[in-house]
């Protein structure tokens, strides 16, 4: 397809997700993003909500864009001659295996932490796919609106947890009540909390790395105190160093506050232009497809299944590759050979007025699916015939023995168990020696999700006995011995006939290496 400025659209697009624990605060920025995109028109913030500060004419109006906006899975809008996509990674009790392929289809990531906790456990487990994948990750460090933990503490453990060299791209000056502003060290200035009490001014520019002259800040102990804690990190510290930001080795550390939509834009700024454009993608072959390519491809990362039991259809996510998708066209889908219309598809767009109908490299279309998509499918256009890399599974820790209830129905049963497994729904076992079904997710609502579509499309009602948290590593056949199986372990095999272990807990692992420490025990992603 020719697309003239395909090489300048797909240059434009940034497409990230945010990984945070819950309650950080990845909604709120996320609205205050869409905001200065002008996705929707007024932050919804909930303080507004319980204050009541939103007429409720206003409210609903809000509620039904962040409807459309804030809880799809997509959110797209303009910024600086960029094209931001937003990929959600549901956090609560949507977890899933789902949350981690979302991480395959974007270019970056933005981890939000809350500055009174640091690190958490959900941060640290999306971090970890993250890095894996080497692609650049940026921080911003949250809700100095709040009296949290000290800056340069937070800095040591995201090195010390994570394993990561941090650069502060600004430092807070103060917190909680006594939150002055921000020291900006890489734009030079001092940004205002309360412009309002500094004769209005939002920033002041900074000359050797001072203001200049009189101002009512320098006269604050706080001023001096940040003076010093800033040039100790720059003596000290990590240097910037982008192509370290490229590989996922430093991450540029922003601090702010989502709520007082404080910090926010200055991140946005600075995000826009130093996070990548969408990059060459990895086929199974080893080779590597230009964005630029003009013939479209793409992979199947997600498949969204419609929980109303009347609506049978799904949406496969598709995150393009190369070239440029159009409403209508042609493609193949590799794993079948079959030609398939993209006719039906969900694009999303900032401002549905624009109509636009064509998406490029980077972006991400929603298409309409009865049946026909799995997970890690490519589809491509013309000659261009690729498969793409195949996408890693994910270690789960929940675990279940699933039975069919009724006998009778069998059939149905393994049908519609070995489909769902394939698309990826869900992970399948069986205990080593009498084969009995256990089911694996990282994400309880799989378990849901795979309940119910085993009744709804398959016509199997299925008993599920929760096993509880376990860990699962995978060893090699070779060193297996069946008495290495004990109360604390469960012996099982994956589909593929592998064997692994579910241990009980840490401890149980941990003895169990002890035990054998010829054996060496593997996990997943
Ligand atoms: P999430 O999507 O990461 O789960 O977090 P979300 O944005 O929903 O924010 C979680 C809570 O933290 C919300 O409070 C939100 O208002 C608050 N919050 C987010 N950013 C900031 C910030 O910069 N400063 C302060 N002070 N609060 C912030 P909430 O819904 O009222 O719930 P609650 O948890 O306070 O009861």
């Amino acid at each position: 397809m020719n697309n003239p400025d395909l090489k300048q659209q797909v240059d434009s697009r940034r497409t990230f997700a945010i990984i945070s624990h819950p309650d950080a605060g990845k909604t709120t920025i996320t609205e205050q993003l869409l905001l200065f995109g002008g996705a929707i028109r007024q932050a919804g913030t909930v303080k507004g909500k319980k204050t009541g500060n939103f007429a409720k004419s206003d409210w609903m109006d809000i509620e039904k864009q962040r409807g459309i906006s804030v809880t799809s899975s997509v959110m797209q809008f303009d910024f600086d001659d960029k094209r931001v996509n937003i990929l959600d990674t549901p956090g609560h009790e949507d977890f899933s295996e789902d949350t981690y392929r979302t991480l395959m289809a974007v270019d970056s990531a933005v981890m939000v932490i809350d500055s009174a906790k640091g690190i958490e456990a959900q941060t640290k487990k999306l971090f970890q796919v993250v890095k894996r994948r080497g692609i650049p990750i940026f921080t911003f460090i949250n809700k100095l609106d709040r009296d949290g933990r000290e800056p340069l503490e937070l800095l040591e453990e995201l090195e010390e947890l994570l394993d990561i060299e941090s650069y502060p791209m600004n430092w807070p000056i103060g917190m909680g009540k006594g939150l002055e502003g921000l020291y900006d060290i890489d734009n030079e200035r001092i940004e205002f909390y309360r412009p309002e009490q500094y004769e209005g001014e939002r920033f002041v520019k900074l000359t050797n790395g001072e203001i200049a002259g009189d101002h009512p800040l320098k006269e604050k102990s706080i001023y001096e105190d940040v003076l010093g804690e800033v040039e100790l990190v720059r003596e000290a510290g990590d240097q910037f160093d982008l192509e370290k930001i490229e590989r996922g080795d430093q991450t540029p550390v922003f601090f702010g506050s989502a709520l007082t939509n404080f910090g926010v834009e200055t991140f946005l700024e600075r995000f826009v232009d130093l996070a990548p454009k969408p990059h060459a993608h990895k086929t199974e072959t080893g080779e590597a497809v230009s964005p630029y390519e003009e013939e479209f491809s793409g992979f199947v990362f997600k498949i969204q299944a419609n929980m109303n039991p009347n609506h049978r259809d799904r949406i496969a996510f598709v995150r393009i590759c190369s070239g440029t998708f159009e409403r209508g066209m042609d493609v193949m889908l590799g794993r079948t050979g079959k030609k398939m219309k993209l006719s039906n598809v969900t694009q999303f767009m900032a401002d549905a007025r624009e109509n636009v109908e064509e998406a490029v490299a980077g972006d991400i279309i929603g298409v309409y699916d009865t049946g026909n998509y799995q997970i890690g499918d490519t589809l491509y256009e013309g000659k261009l015939k690729v498969a793409y890399e195949e996408l890693p599974s994910f270690t789960p820790e929940l675990f279940m023995k699933v039975t069919a209830k009724n006998v009778m129905k069998q059939k149905s049963f393994h049908k519609g168990i070995y489909q769902l497994v394939q698309e990826g729904a869900i992970q399948l076992y069986k205990t080593y020696l009498t084969d009995e079904y256990i089911i694996g997710a990282v994400g309880q609502l799989q378990f849901e999700v795979f309940q119910h579509r085993m009744l709804n499309e398959y016509n199997a009602e299925v008993v599920m006995t929760p096993m509880g948290n376990k860990i699962a590593r995978w060893i090699d056949p070779e060193q297996l011995d069946e008495r290495m199986s004990s109360s604390r372990n469960i012996l099982a095999k994956d589909r593929f006939d592998q064997p692994l272990f579910l241990f009980e807990n840490q401890f149980a692992m941990r003895w169990f290496a002890d035990k054998y420490p010829e054996v060496e025990l593997k996990s997943l992603m």
